[in-house]
């Protein structure tokens, strides 16, 4: 059986589901919390009805689960995972479903544990901007909770209205206010987590500061949904900055991209909240795509989203427009405008955000998502183009392949392109066919992760490894390292029922197709 272009057996030591197993959850879940096909005691006549949580974002992977359980309380969840590993049923968590890497669906008929329906706020401290909420809250929502307050979320990215802070904080979501407020791996204070076993394990401290011994929190952070399952939240919110300006920038090379960063870091220091780049090929594909104008007049080969967010609008409005006065007359950048009003500031960031969709739009999309010194970090793009010339996949000249189809009989690669935190060394290195094929696969991979690692980068700045990159683990850590992340996955989860094939390296796969 292939996944894309993985080759992948079924573990034959988890046991297959049955209606026994149905007839037990339902001792503990309201039957609107349990949505299984009906030949396993379920009321849902087929499966396909349960695609939408068998089906990654990107369409790549696709798994065959035949149960979905969602459950109201942290109670419930134990109970399912307590069960789960005394029968040794595997188990994939899922959040929003929104992950690049294949990790929140299953591979094959694991039990889709949704934390959809645990989505309450439990506490929030106006002092101190502490919020502990249930892990199936969805990221905007509480952003728009935390407004009301006037604070924001530490994070934020394009896929806000769906993802779940308890995906956010199972992968180490990056995203565009990393540059402003770091890594989740500082701002979240505590979490509550289910073990396989079902014990619960209370860690969802309010406390910014405690240094009492291992810090078991954090193993929890970008663990991906491979030692339990989160199940509450405490992180800190930020104060809502009440001035924001965004502008975006014109620029003729990567050079200037790095140039301009260097200035704008050094200018506007204590308000730069974002700094993102995107090259012309994503430009015009997010423009077409959702029919919008540039906010500059000509067309360049780089784009810069350069944001501030502050206290004192006069203050930052002054410091940016100085910045960008001087960016211009150092012909730093080319061009730039500067958004007048709320309406350009989310048309000006929509042109960043809306480039995945943009992409998956236009075609099956291979997502590598690097960190690399910034020097070099957008070197892969042009070579990776370059190899998949050579390879007579794809052609630069952009009307040749770009309106290949999935019928076409020729597996084409329609674009190569680059975006990014630029800020965070984090590139997005994105290949468009015209359907997803080993020819392009093996064109990519491993030379990408070879390259990455000949930097002596990171083969997943901010998406996760998931069922995509576990194989290739050791490009970005030492045999020390694995060995040591295999351990703790066997002392939290000796029976490996949580979200396996993915994350570590595999035992049992082989290359298809
Ligand atoms: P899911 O996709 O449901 O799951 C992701 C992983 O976490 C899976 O392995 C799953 O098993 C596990 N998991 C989920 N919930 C739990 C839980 N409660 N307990 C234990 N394990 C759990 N990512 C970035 O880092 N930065 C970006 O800027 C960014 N932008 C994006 C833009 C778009 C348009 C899209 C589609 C995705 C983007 N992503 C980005 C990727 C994705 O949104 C993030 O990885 C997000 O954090 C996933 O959250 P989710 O709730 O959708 O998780
Ligand atoms: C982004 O920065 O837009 C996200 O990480 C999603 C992606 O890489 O496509
Ligand atoms: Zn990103």
């Amino acid at each position: 059986r292939s996944y894309a272009d993985i080759a992948i057996e079924r573990n034959p030591q988890f046991k297959k589901i049955t209606k026994q197993d149905i007839d037990h959850f339902k001792t503990f879940l309201e039957p609107q919390s349990i949505l299984a096909t009906t030949d396993i005691g379920g009321t849902i006549d087929e499966a396909k009805e349960l695609d939408g949580y068998n089906t990654d974002w990107l369409g790549k992977y696709k798994g065959r689960s035949q149960v979905v359980l969602r459950p109201k309380s942290t109670q419930q969840v134990s109970k399912i995972l307590k069960y789960c590993n005394d029968q040794k049923i595997a188990v994939v968590p899922q959040g929003g479903n929104t992950g690049l890497v294949g990790g929140g669906v299953p591979v094959f008929d694991e039990v889709i544990v949704s934390l959809g329906s645990m989505n309450n706020i439990r506490d929030f401290n106006e002092t101190s901007g502490i919020l502990v909420c249930d892990s199936g809250c969805i990221l905007e929502e509480l952003d728009k909770f935390a407004a009301g307050h006037g604070f924001s979320m530490p994070l934020d990215l394009g896929a806000k209205g769906s993802c779940h802070i308890g995906g956010n904080v199972s992968t180490n979501a990056g995203g565009i206010r990393f540059i402003r407020y770091g890594s989740l791996h500082g701002s979240v204070l505590g979490l509550e987590v289910v073990l396989p076993d079902g014990t619960i394990v209370d860690n969802l401290g309010t406390l910014p500061k405690d240094s009492t011994g291992y810090d078991l929190k954090q193993l929890f952070i970008g663990a991906e949904g491979t030692l339990g399952i989160v199940t509450g939240v405490s992180i800190v919110t930020p104060p809502r900055p009440n001035s924001v300006n965004v502008a975006v920038l014109g620029v003729s090379s990567y050079d200037a991209v790095q140039k301009a960063f260097r200035k704008v870091r050094r200018d506007l220091a204590e308000v730069l909240s974002a700094f993102e780049f995107w090259d012309t090929r994503c430009m015009q594909i997010v423009l077409d795509h959702n029919n919008l104008r540039s906010p500059l007049e000509e067309e360049h080969p780089f784009y810069i989203l350069i944001e501030t967010s502050g206290s004192k609008k006069d203050h930052d409005d002054e410091k940016l427009a100085e910045c960008l006065e001087s960016l211009l007359e150092n012909e730093i950048i080319d061009d730039g405008a500067l958004a007048q009003d709320e309406t350009q500031v989310s048309k000006m960031w929509s042109m960043r955000e809306g480039i995945p969709e943009s992409l998956g739009k236009w075609g099956p999309t291979y997502k590598y998502d690097i960190s690399i010194p910034i020097g070099v970090l957008y070197d892969i793009v042009p070579e990776m183009a370059n190899r998949l010339e050579q390879a007579g996949l794809y052609s630069k000249d952009p009307k040749t392949y770009e309106s290949a189809s999935k019928d076409d009989p020729n597996v084409v690669v329609k674009g190569v392109l680059g975006y990014g935190h630029i800020g965070d060394g984090n590139l997005h290195l994105n290949v468009v066919a015209n359907r997803f094929d080993k020819k392009v696969t093996d064109v990519l991979e491993p030379y990408v992760y070879e390259w990455v690692a000949s930097h002596k980068g990171s083969i997943s700045a901010e998406h996760g490894l998931g069922l995509m990159k576990a194989p290739h683990l050791h490009y970005s850590k030492s045999k020390v390292i694995v060995d040591w992340m295999v351990r703790i996955k066997n002392a939290f989860d000796p029976n490996g029922i949580m979200n396996p094939y993915k994350f570590l390296p595999r035992t049992t796969t082989s290359s298809s197709n």
